[in-house]
């Protein structure tokens, strides 16, 4: 009897053990991953200061637009939707300036190609169709996704 219970607590024993290790194995997997995150690869656009806030300035106004053409379009008011879509994403004559002043040639491309994205949707919602609006939504969103991959400030 007593020689089944140290069996038995010897088992939990090497269960824990067990367990410790793989905890502390797992702990590393995940520094090493995250060492390998803080390794910026991206492409550097090189921004001056006076340019940087500009930029996330106007991102953050990207991100508002999104969120508000998703709650719009929940409350089936395309032609809102369109409107935003148009007048925050679209190919705007400001759109066109601001995007005109990177030097980088391709991402200048991404840019631009983004706007004329962001205009399709626009058109898509103005014509009230809920999926074809959710497509173009996610080809926009796309390029929002490609880019932040590619560069950075
Ligand atoms: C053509 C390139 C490009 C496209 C398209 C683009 N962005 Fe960005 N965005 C950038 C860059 C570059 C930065 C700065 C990233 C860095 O330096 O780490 C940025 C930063 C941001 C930030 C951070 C803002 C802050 O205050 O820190 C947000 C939010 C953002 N983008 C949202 C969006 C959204 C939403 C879309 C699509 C609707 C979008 N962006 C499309 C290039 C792009």
């Amino acid at each position: 009897m007593k020689r089944i219970f140290i069996a038995v607590l010897a088992l939990i024993g090497i269960i824990g053990l067990n367990t410790a290790f793989s905890a502390d194995e797992k702990m590393l997997h995940e520094n090493h991953h995250h060492e390998m995150n803080m390794m910026d690869t991206r492409t550097s656009l090189g921004l001056p200061a006076e340019m940087k806030q500009h930029q996330l300035s106007n991102m953050r106004e990207h991100l508002e637009a999104i969120k508000s053409i998703i709650g719009l379009m929940s409350e089936n008011k395309f032609e809102n939707a369109s409107k935003i879509a148009h007048t925050k994403l679209g190919l705007t004559p400001e759109a066109q300036k601001m995007c005109g002043m990177f030097g980088n040639e391709n991402f200048k491309k991404l840019g631009f190609a983004f706007h004329k994205s962001g205009d399709d949707l626009g058109d898509a919602l103005q014509a009230g169709n809920a999926n074809k609006s959710l497509r173009a939504l996610s080809k926009t969103m796309q390029y929002c996704v490609e880019c932040h991959a590619s560069y950075r400030q």
